[in-house]
């Protein structure tokens, strides 16, 4: 039996609310009690809680349309995750919970359309260490009433040790707790992430498409191991294991939770006759990245292992699934969502002769990018979205790794993560763009052309921070 609402320590919605993986008829609806978001427990007991929820096509719920109970359970750190169905296609509904006397905000969320090519818009985000700024761009983003979705590609928390990289000296941004090691550590990092109200209104505005990197667990970690900087160190595999837990925990994931440590995440999402959108995880099924002999940092020289042919950063199963998938969709777009820099960057000391490369990602894989590219290029106007880098690119993918140009990659900097300043354009002219700021990428995706706007942040430690569009590219439809 669920407990009384009455034996909440306090207000239970101290972290928001959330939607995602919105449908033509369905989106997923989140929350979590935690009256004290701190503890490991949320402040809440080891007991079931219902909680109810609504659904309606107005802000002041007149018009409900769908409500229920849900149950929040301490197996699942009181998380709440509903999935409400036969929604209208391409429709704004409101939603809220409801656990005693205590209501939440209100949120916000669109379904998708089923059909036709009307006009999608959405921000392209990633890389959100907050202890690197505050989160203006995700003021900014809430703010933008034209938006459809937010589409997210890693590193939402960062399992980095605190430090205090505050201009002021005050350590208003520093993580509270050491890297994490267990679930309690994890979910700790995911508590203080989503106090900050401005990604709580970004939440609350608009359903997210969310893709994780590498720091949800530790830093450039591949299926069976960690990178090089490991910060907590330990059983790689039962910390893995509770890292996918508590990332499922705090986001408005499809049921079921994790399991065994594994979690597909890997998925397509259309949107309507317009574009489809393959998600791609980069990290949970990567044979350990190349060249570790000569590469002891991020970018390293090749070697003869980098070009194995059998060496894979998707896992079989997802690379097959997702060149059967390019090669069928028939959407008028087709976008491959990486979290990683797909079309690759020759990353050699400015004035060096030897080619460097960041050996964990696409750059370190390349006989399945070829097999990826080759898939791409059958496909309807294929375009590339990624993040990791923390600088907004854009890049013509091909000539990066020896063949014409296959089509364009539109690279979303870092929300507030610690930007990556050193230009390599000299040695890559397959690089358009190249900017370190802070910020994101507004798409608008129509049936002719895909719009791509760079949202840069001037003060990274201005919460309030008015972004500035300082770029913009259309590349027209075939
Ligand atoms: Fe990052």
């Amino acid at each position: 039996m669920p407990t009384p609402a009455a034996d909440l320590a306090g207000e239970p919605f101290t972290l928001g609310v959330a939607s995602g993986e919105p449908l033509a008829d369905s989106v997923v609806l989140w929350t979590r009690l935690a009256p004290d978001p701190a503890d490991p427990t949320g402040g809440m007991p080891d007991e079931l809680f219902d909680v109810a929820y609504d659904v309606a096509r107005d802000e002041d719920f007149t018009t409900v349309i769908a409500s229920g109970l849900a149950i929040a359970d301490s197996d699942y750190a009181h998380s709440v995750h509903v999935e409400p169905g036969d929604l209208e296609p391409a429709t704004t509904y409101f939603y809220r919970f409801r656990i005693g006397e205590h209501v939440s905000q209100t949120g916000r969320t669109r379904t998708l359309p089923a059909e036709g090519t009307d006009p999608f818009r959405f921000a392209l985000t990633t890389c959100q260490d907050p202890q690197f700024g505050e989160y203006a761009a995700w003021a900014d983003i809430a703010a933008d009433d034209e938006l459809d979705a937010v589409i997210f590609t890693g590193d939402y928390i960062y399992e980095l040790p605190p430090l205090d990289f505050s201009p002021q000296g005050d350590g208003r941004r520093m993580w509270t707790t050491p890297p994490p090691a267990d679930l309690a550590g994890f979910r700790a990092r995911y508590a203080q992430v989503k106090r900050d109200p401005s990604l709580q209104a970004a939440h609350a505005a608009l359903p997210f498409l969310t893709m994780w990197d590498d720091h949800e667990i530790t830093d450039n970690y591949w299926a069976d191991g960690p990178g090089q900087f490991d910060s907590a160190g330990g059983d790689f595999a039962a910390r893995r294991a509770a890292a996918y837990q508590a990332w499922w925990e705090h986001q408005p994931a499809r049921a079921p939770a994790p399991t065994a440590g594994t979690h597909t995440l890997h998925r397509s999402v259309r949107v309507g006759d317009l574009a489809e959108f393959f998600l791609i995880d980069t990290r949970q099924f990567a044979d350990e990245p190349p060249c570790r002999d000569t590469s002891a940092f991020d970018f390293g020289a090749g070697c003869d292992e980098r070009d194995d042919p059998d060496r894979t950063l998707l896992g079989d199963d997802q690379a097959a699934w997702l060149t059967a998938g390019l090669r069928t969709s028939n959407a008028r777009w087709t976008s491959l969502v990486s979290p990683s820099m797909f079309a690759g960057l020759d990353a050699r000391d400015p004035g060096g002769v030897e080619p460097k490369y960041y050996l964990e990602a696409w750059d370190g894989y390349p006989a399945e990018r070829a097999r990826v590219a080759d898939a791409l290029a059958d496909a309807p106007n294929p375009i590339v979205l990624s993040g990791d880098y923390h600088a907004s690119f854009v890049l013509d993918v091909g000539p990066g790794f020896g063949r014409d140009v296959i089509c364009p990659e539109v690279m979303a900097t870092a929300i507030s993560s610690s930007p990556f300043a050193t230009d390599y354009t000299a040695a890559n002219p397959h690089v358009q763009y190249f900017n370190p700021d802070n910020g994101y990428t507004r798409c608008t995706v129509t049936a002719d052309r895909w719009q791509a706007d760079y949202r840069s942040v001037g003060d990274i430690w201005n919460p309030a921070d008015p972004l500035e569009t300082v770029a913009s590219f259309e590349f027209p439809a075939r």
